[in-house]
């Protein structure tokens, strides 16, 4: 039987195909307000901001690609039952061929209606931009399908019963400051090694880290790769 494999990533496993990640000086929360785009409050004050925001975010991953790292993974599904467990709302791991992907803060191509949360529709290349007026089929305004600061993360119940299952647990391009994705580690089974893949150090509140692969997203995941497939869960 395969080893279940769970990986959890954030914005810097899409650094390298070209997408900004939130924090630090390059950081997208350095040219934008959390409070205005990414809550409930920013779209009740000004809904028109909002969707231009995303709108902006929907145009940006139309020009890039995975990267080696989305691939990589998308590859290990040969030799591991592979799930990951993402903060990205961007779709590049399924671009790369990735089968089981949870977006525990919601998909950038889906808008949603403000009447009703499982009225959820894909939007197009041909058809991207959401516009004040653009309504579900009940009549309400369209909204981004995105978990935004101050929401409750619906996916997160389904995301823990994932990581509890997990014979390998790897972290990806995430500073870990945002819960409750962070306070997945903490679900992570005594014994089961934990892969941490990042250029930069990271706070690891859980203390689960086991293996430190002190490298970017394509890099790492290639290492990690060889790691596994060699079955050597040491460093
Ligand atoms: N490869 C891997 N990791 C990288 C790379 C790279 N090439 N470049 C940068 N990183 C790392 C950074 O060192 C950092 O640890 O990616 C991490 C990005 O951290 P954040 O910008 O905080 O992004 P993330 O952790 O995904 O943010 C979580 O916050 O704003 C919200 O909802 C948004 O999902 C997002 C959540």
């Amino acid at each position: 039987m395969k080893k279940y494999l769970v990986v959890l990533t954030g914005a810097g496993m899409s650094a390298e195909s070209g997408l900004a990640v939130f924090r630090g000086s390059n950081g997208l929360w350095s040219g934008y307000r959390i409070d205005d785009v990414a809550t409930p409050e920013g779209w009740e004050r000004d809904p028109q901001k909002v969707l231009d925001f995303y709108n902006a975010r929907r145009r940006e991953l139309l020009q890039v690609k995975p990267n080696d790292g989305h691939k990589g993974l998308a590859s290990l599904e040969s030799d591991f039952d592979v799930c990951i467990v993402t903060q990205n709302v961007d779709n590049l791991h399924e671009q790369a061929g990735s089968h089981r992907v949870i977006h525990l803060h919601g998909e950038l191509m889906k808008v949603r209606s403000t009447c009703d949360e499982n009225l959820i529709y894909e939007v197009t290349p041909e058809h991207m931009d959401t516009r004040i007026g653009d309504v579900c089929e009940k009549g309400s305004q369209l909204r981004p399908h995105i978990v935004w600061f101050g929401e409750a993360v619906p996916l997160i119940e389904a995301a823990i019963e994932e990581v509890e299952k997990a014979d390998i647990f790897v972290v990806i391009g995430t500073s870990l400051n945002v819960y409750p994705a962070a306070g997945l580690l903490r679900y992570v089974r005594k014994g089961v090694p934990v892969y941490l893949i990042d250029p930069n150090p990271v706070n690891d509140m859980s203390g689960r880290v086991t293996h430190v692969i002190q490298k970017g997203a394509s890099e790492g995941v290639k290492e990690l790769s060889r790691i596994l497939r060699g079955g050597n869960d040491s460093k």
